[in-house]
């Protein structure tokens, strides 16, 4: 397998696991669950946005993209996912502006994803 079809297996992977955190962090911040704070989701959580913009950088420096709108877009998404998502889910905050954040977090990510599939339009 050419190696960036693998990198894109893994990107791709890597984007609906560092999902499934994030839903599962969501989860315990809406039942009060103190595991939101958890040392080892945060630093899961962490470790696939890193590996998330590694194989992303990756991707677009070794491909046909470059500095294109196409990867403009990808990490405009990622820093909003990332943002919203450290934010809505920091211990303390009021639950109404955590649920707000959290879903906007979520819908940086839905948008990302489809986008990448081509099945979103592009805002740039
Ligand atoms: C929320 C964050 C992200 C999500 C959900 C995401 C999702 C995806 C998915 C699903 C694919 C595979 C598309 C396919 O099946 O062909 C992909 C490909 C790609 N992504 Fe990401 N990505 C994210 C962040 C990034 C970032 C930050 C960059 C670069 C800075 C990036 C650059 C790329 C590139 C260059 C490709 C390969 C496109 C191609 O040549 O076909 N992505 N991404």
């Amino acid at each position: 397998m050419d190696t960036n079809i693998l990198i894109i297996k893994v990107h791709a992977i890597i984007a609906l696991l560092s999902v499934a955190i994030y839903l599962i962090r969501g989860f315990w911040m809406l039942t009060n669950n103190p595991a939101v704070a958890n040392k080892g989701a945060l630093a899961g959580a962490s470790l696939a946005m890193l590996i998330l913009l590694g194989t992303g950088l990756w991707l677009a420096f070794t491909g046909t993209h470059g500095i294109d709108n196409f990867t403009i877009a990808k990490a405009v998404g990622l820093v909003a996912y990332v943002i919203l998502g450290v934010v809505a889910l920091k211990p303390g905050l009021n639950k109404p502006a955590a649920i707000v954040l959290w879903l906007a977090g979520l819908g940086a990510f839905a948008y990302t994803f489809l986008f990448a599939k081509d099945m979103a339009p592009a805002f740039i």
